[in-house]
């Protein structure tokens, strides 16, 4: 709740927040609530793929809006507003992003907001990142920029405490709740039959979220995500054929790869190709419902010593690699 006001989201009291066994779990409460067979929703390309699998499983529809990497990877609006009709219930952001790294401006905020209020949409912002945001920006949840809309917000522990295995999510309920009255019965029913979240995971939340954080030590300069962040991405596009936008929240980086110059048409092949040969993971821009095969998903959390052995590699094999 504090951490609800911190972030001014309107209209907020203790029973708008549910705790969850990761923002996953909530993910896939809310869709299976809300989405009737043939419901459409709108998530980013690329996205974190649980998003449109949540979609799809409740019977709804995802459908896809692009994320342009031409504007620092900001939700493209015109494609947004182009994909809406009669059947679309909500949009979907993730801000800060996974997998690109981008944080969404103020601006961009505001027009999405624009747009949910003139087709009466209602907002999932999945915000589990927001704590892990460099270069001095700032993160705004866009609920706070919507009193009058039905706005959801997730949020967790798994990434700025860096403790996934611990199961511990929450989301909360903001602006609008007369407009959404059956849809909240939907989330109390399926929210109740699942009894609860993890308790002992739910009493640690209040602890972690006050006083020092020790998450703001690693994402200044100096600190291990900033510094593996710097490191990567000038490691990686100093590779020819690879480009990319620099992230500025998260830990991952959305790079390009020039497939002509290596003649990819299939990018799990690429991924699979580069697994056999030099064992080095990355997980192919295909697996977050990107649309070409011109994109792969670095996770840049291991230390730099062991960053630096999988650029080598990488560069590497691009050296040899036509597909
Ligand atoms: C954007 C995003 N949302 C949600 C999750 C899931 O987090 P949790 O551990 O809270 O289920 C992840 C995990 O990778 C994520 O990247």
């Amino acid at each position: 709740m504090q951490y609800a006001q911190l972030k001014h989201l309107p209209n907020v009291t203790m029973s708008d927040i549910y705790t969850g066994n990761g923002v996953s779990e909530l993910i896939n409460l809310t869709m299976s609530a809300l989405l009737d067979t043939g419901d459409e929703i709108l998530i980013p390309s690329p996205d974190y793929p649980l998003w449109t699998a949540c979609a799809t499983l409740a019977g709804g529809k995802p459908v896809h809006y692009i994320c342009d990497e031409q504007s620092d990877w900001y939700p493209d609006i015109e494609d947004m507003r182009k994909k809406i009709n009669d059947r679309t219930k909500a949009i979907v952001i993730i801000n800060p992003n996974n997998p690109t790294g981008a944080l969404y401006p103020k601006e961009v905020l505001q027009q999405i907001v624009d747009l949910a209020r003139e087709h009466q949409l209602i907002i999932f912002s999945d915000e589990i990142y927001d704590r892990l945001v460099m270069d001095g920006k700032e993160h705004v949840s866009i609920a706070s920029l919507a009193p009058d809309l039905f706005c959801v917000t997730f949020s967790g522990l798994s990434k700025s405490h860096m403790i996934a295995g611990f199961r511990i999510g929450w989301m909360i309920l903001s602006g609008n709740k007369n407009i959404a009255r059956d849809y909240i019965e939907g989330i109390k029913m399926l929210s109740n039959m699942r009894l609860c979240s993890n308790v002992p995971a739910q009493s640690i939340v209040q602890t972690a979220l006050g006083g020092h954080q020790s998450v703001n030590d690693y994402i200044v300069p100096g600190g291990r995500i900033y510094e593996q962040r710097e490191y990567v991405y000038k490691a990686l596009t100093d590779i020819p054929g690879i480009s990319a936008v620099k992230p500025q929240a998260a830990f991952y980086m959305f790079p390009k790869i020039d497939t002509k110059k290596f003649n990819i048409v299939n990018d799990e092949k690429f991924a699979l190709d580069l697994l056999r040969d030099k064992k080095i993971l990355i997980v192919q821009g295909s697996g977050f419902n990107w649309h070409q095969p011109d994109h792969f998903r670095v996770v840049y959390l291991p230390r730099i010593e062991v960053l630096k052995e999988a650029v080598g590699k990488i560069g590497e094999f691009l050296q040899y690699y036509r597909q």
